[in-house]
Formats: C-alpha cells, structure tokens, sequence
C-alpha cells in the first residue's frame, strides 16, 4: 500500500466528504439544537469514534471472541460493559447493539414468535416506531396492541392499559417513547405485567441520562428488561443497550443480539460507548441532567406564558411538546418558521394527532443539546422568547415578519457565539 493511503488526510483524499464534514460542523455551531434526540458528544467520544479499532472484526462476547487478536476488544467491550452496570445499577449488560431500534429487535427475536402480541404506546401519544409500529419490522411480525394518553391531562391512561393488558394477554409489555414528555409509573406498569404473566420492557432511550445523573426514576428495579441508546440525553456515540438483573433473560438475549439480529460489533462505536457511559458517571454528569430538566421547565412556562400549549402541561424530562395549533400553526410550518431563525427542531404528532405528517399539530422540542453547549436559565428563557416570538410573526404582515427574522438570527448567532461548541 502507498505511503499516501494512511497519511493523507480526508481534505486531500476525498474533498468531497471533507467539505459535507466541515459544513456540518458550521452547521451545528452556528444553529440552536433542540431536536429532542440530538446532542453535542465530547471530543474524547469523538476520537473513540474515530479510531483504528474500526478495522477489527470480533463476533461474541469479552473472552468468548471467534476471531483472534480481540485481547484490546476485550477491553474496550469489557469497560462499556462494566460502566453501564455501575452507572445504571444493573446486573447483566449488552452493549452491542448497532442502535435503540436494534436493541428492542434483540428483545422481541429473544422473548416472541411472530404472531405474538405485544401492548405499547401508540405512536401519536410518544411511542416508538420500533414499539410495533406497521412500517416497521415489530408491527409487520407481531400483533400489536396500542395503549395511549388522556385526552385532557396527555398523561398514559395506566386504568386503559391494564384492561387493554386483561383483554389481549400480550406475551410483552412495553412503556417508553419518543415524545413523552412525563415520568412514566414503572411500578404499575410492573403490576400490570404480573397480572398478565407479560414480559416487561422499558424503554428509556429518551430519558436514559436523566436516570444516569439521578434526576428521573430508574425502571431498573421494575422492568425485566431495559433498553436505551447511548445518544440523546446520555450524550454519547450512537447506539443501544439492553439490560437485565435476570439471568434467565440475559441467557436468552446474549444469542438473540449476535447472532440473532446482528453480525460482528462495530467496535469504534462501542469504544465510543464507553466514553460516554464513564463520562456519564461524573458528578459533573449530574449537575449536567439537573440542567438539562431544569432548562426544559422553564422553556415549557416561556412557551406557555405566551399563550402555546404544551401536551400534558409541561414536562419531567428533556423534551417538550407542543401543540402549536395553539397558534395557527402546522408542526410543519412551526418547524420551518424556526428554521428560518437558526432553530433546530422536528414537527412531531401530539396525542389524537391527524395520521398525516402534513396535518401534525406538534413540534418536539428538547433542552439536552441546548445544554451541553453551557446554555442555562437565560438563554432558555431567550430561545423561548425567539420561539413565541416567530410563531407570532407568521400572522404578521411580511415586512413585520422579515424584522422578526433577522433580529432572531442576530440573537441565535449571539447565542450561538457566546456558547461554542468544538471551537
Ligand atoms: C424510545 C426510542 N426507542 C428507540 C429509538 C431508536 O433508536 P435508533 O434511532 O438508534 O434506532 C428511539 C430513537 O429516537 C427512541 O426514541
């Protein structure tokens, strides 16, 4: 091989890739995060990432490894392994799985048939595609009963749940989502699952840090498994877990994640893993999570002092939900007004929501990215401030509307300047 193959840099060898690169990385500092699943990893993740351990091909677990040389895997593997138990107080740990989607495919593959049913939150109350729904492999293999949320308090309706549970006796219970916004009662949905002889997951890809930094319940005590990814609020590499204090279940998991539903581990990933999840057990972490909710409540009061509703009223988590019908708007046209001032966010459905992305009343919103950053109460209540300020534009006239934007962008780049990220 040349001498040029391992020492020209990505600029030389592919300019291309090099420019996408570098132009997402203007992007995320100049731009406001708040998708709600997003987050800033550190520089040491990032290296993790980054590193020759991509080029190593190991199939099995620490010590039980098909291929040789995997003694630095081992390692790696092992520290992801031993710091997920120490962080999150579990037993038994996977840390293989390539991402969240993944995690819960593992779940399903190692508990049920196909045909099966399972009982989890429908899609527009905050549940997760991978929770059965029908474009996805969990909705095409399983029958799938949906729960959902009050329509008055948007808050899970745990007395339908149970007689959902009574009625269709599924072999999985799952609680756990993208965009639901409150503490979840671990503890009755633990009950109901006894009641039903059902498997019990949780899966706490959102809230996974705030549980890390001891600011949200654990379902760790309560669930017989537990999932999550390594990013959004837990700030690492991408990519899932799952976890167990049964040993029963850990026996069938391990061959479900490899080789059930997976190949060999992506390795660079898992180092990154590892980072985070040592990085997570910092008492810096800590003050880190008590931020990250602290800042969603107070966006959340901003919002609704300004007349936008918030699902359920306001939120335990990261993540903030909006009904931004409150002001005439689509989730789309929400998402966009925002983008045209540097904010970054997804249009989401809320509960009762149309089936139809175009007709969606939501927009997600979530402070963890916002946080990292070092953005605390005051820029919280700015961002707010931008936010409402921009959904009120779009009734104004369009010279109204061009002063709103461009005094927002100067805001957003003051922000963005004051806080840097990868500088
Ligand atoms: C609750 C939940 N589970 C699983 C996932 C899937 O994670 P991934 O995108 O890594 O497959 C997500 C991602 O948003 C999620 O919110």
């Amino acid at each position: 091989m040349t001498h040029s193959y391992f020492n020209d840099n990505l600029a030389l060898r592919d300019p291309l890739i090099f420019k996408a690169l570098a132009d997402e990385k203007k992007r995320q500092q100049g731009q406001i995060e708040l998708i709600a699943s997003e987050n800033s990893v550190s520089q040491a993740s990032l290296e993790a990432l980054g590193s020759v351990i991509t080029n190593k091909t190991v199939e099995g677990y620490p010590g039980k490894r098909f291929h040789g040389g995997a003694d630095f895997a081992d390692v790696v593997e092992q520290a992801a392994i031993d710091r997920a138990k120490a962080l999150f107080g579990c037993e038994y740990v996977n840390v293989q799985p390539h991402s969240g989607t993944q995690a819960n495919q593992a779940v399903f593959f190692a508990l049920l048939q196909p045909g099966d049913t399972v009982l989890s939150l429908d899609l527009a109350s905050g549940g997760h595609l991978s929770h059965g729904a029908k474009p996805n492999q969990s909705g095409r293999w399983f029958n799938i009963v949906s729960y959902g949320v009050h329509r008055e308090t948007g808050r899970i309706d745990y007395d339908n749940v149970e007689a959902l549970a009574l009625e269709h006796q599924p072999k999985l219970l799952i609680c756990g989502g993208s965009s639901y916004p409150r503490e979840i009662d671990f503890a009755r949905m633990r009950a109901i699952a006894d009641k039903v002889g059902a498997t019990y997951l949780v899966d706490m890809a959102h809230f996974a840090g705030l549980v890390a930094a001891g600011v949200h319940p654990s379902p760790i005590p309560h669930a017989d498994f537990v999932t999550c990814t390594t990013t959004k609020t837990l700030r690492g590499s991408r990519g899932g877990l799952v976890m167990t204090n049964r040993e029963d279940l850990f026996k069938k998991l391990q061959p479900a994640v490899f080789p059930g539903v997976q190949g060999s581990a992506h390795l660079a990933t898992i180092a990154g893993k590892a980072v985070c999840l040592g990085e997570a057990l910092s008492d810096e972490f800590k003050t880190y999570g008590a931020n990250v909710q602290a800042n969603a409540r107070l966006l959340a009061k901003v919002l609704q002092d300004r007349g936008v509703r918030i699902v359920s009223g306001g939120t335990d988590t990261h993540v903030v939900l909006v009904d931004v019908s409150s002001k005439d708007l689509t989730g789309q046209q929400a998402q966009d007004a925002l983008s045209a001032i540097n904010i970054t966010s997804n249009k989401n459905p809320i509960p009762f929501d149309s089936a139809r992305p175009s007709e969606w009343k939501g927009l997600r919103l979530g402070s963890s990215a916002g946080t990292t950053r070092g953005f605390g109460a005051d820029e919280f209540a700015v961002i707010g401030s931008l936010i409402a300020d921009i959904f009120e534009a779009q009734a104004a006239d369009e010279a109204t509307r061009a002063r709103v934007i461009e005094q927002s962008r100067a805001t957003v780049a003051r922000l963005c300047g004051e806080f840097p990220i990868y500088a």
